[in-house]
């Protein structure tokens, strides 16, 4: 079995890169280990082009993305290991991550491998919103996430000061391949994917923020309720959803032609409106204003 970790730090043996390489080493079952450090990658930005969504499922931008698309579909399980950076997961896993639309046309084969994620906080509580974005980069991705959790340690190495943290990486080792995680009856979890960080859009409306499926808080014997409906279009739950998701964004290109005029009409209204400032990059010097 091949097992590939994306590594977001770009510290060499740091916190994320030892916690993958533990996770490995307890993962139960024999296999090899294959990493990518994710912000050594020459990984360019999505043209929003659409062209992936198309046909040969090809992008115009030459760079590493094919090869880690490459791994991907190789790998029989995941591990995402991503430091956190100002209250997020990094911007590597971001970047990587933008160029998801390729990955769709590759849904039928990337479709539910197992994953586990682990994000590395230097502070205690200061982790913001990374469990979400290592929780909805695995379901964008076609994969089946098995457990995620964020752990505490700063220093190159000071991951495994904390006894408890290799008892963390055992945890998401013995879960890749183990059962799918129940949640069923957890009710402060989103009972359509087992996602636990809402959006409140009022006193009693939430969304779940991993797979937008929409749900009232209720308060039950004195304990708080989600209840969410299961919104079984949404594509991140099953591959049939991510099937009609891709159809939906390839329509766009016969609603885009439909309205072609209409909306460059609206866009023209905005050209000349301030001034940009300069930028270095030598490719984007000179280029038109558009
Ligand atoms: C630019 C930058 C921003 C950071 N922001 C946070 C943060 O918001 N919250 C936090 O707890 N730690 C933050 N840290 C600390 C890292 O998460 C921590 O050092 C972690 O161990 C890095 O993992 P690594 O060793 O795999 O690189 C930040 C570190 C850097 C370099």
């Amino acid at each position: 079995m091949e097992i590939l970790a994306l590594v977001g730090s770009p510290r060499r043996l740091g916190n994320s890169e030892l916690m993958a390489k533990e996770i490995s080493r307890r993962i139960p079952e024999p296999h090899r280990l294959k990493l990518v450090r994710l912000p050594e990658m020459d990984i360019r930005p999505c043209r929003a082009c659409y062209t992936c969504l198309f046909d040969e499922h090809t992008c115009p931008q030459a760079d590493d993305f094919p090869t880690i698309l490459e791994a991907l579909l190789q790998a029989d399980g995941l591990i995402l290991a991503v430091p956190v950076y100002m209250l997020a997961a990094n911007a590597s896993l971001k970047q990587f991550l933008d160029r998801g639309l390729s990955l769709y046309g590759h849904f039928e084969k990337l479709w539910g491998k197992p994953a586990v994620a682990v994000a590395i906080a230097g502070i205690p509580g200061m982790e913001g919103y990374t469990k979400l974005c290592l929780d909805s980069a695995l379901r964008l991705m076609g994969a089946q996430p098995q457990a995620s959790e964020v752990v505490y340690g700063a220093l190159p190495g000071e991951v495994f000061l904390n006894q408890d943290n290799l008892k963390t990486a055992e945890k998401l080792a013995n879960a890749l391949f183990g059962p799918p995680p129940e949640w069923q009856g957890e009710s402060w979890r989103c009972q359509a994917c087992g996602g636990d960080t809402f959006r409140f859009l009022g006193l009693e409306q939430v969304r779940c923020m991993t797979c937008s499926s929409p749900g009232k808080v209720l308060i039950k014997e004195g304990q708080v309720d989600f209840a969410v409906d299961a919104h079984e279009d949404h594509f991140f739950l099953t591959l049939e959803g991510a099937r009609r998701h891709l159809h939906w964004l390839q329509g766009m290109k016969g609603r885009f032609l439909e309205k072609k005029k209409e909306l460059k009409s609206i866009c023209l209204d905005y050209l000349h409106e301030g001034e940009w400032l300069e930028t270095t990059r030598k490719e984007n010097k000179g280029a038109p204003a558009s």
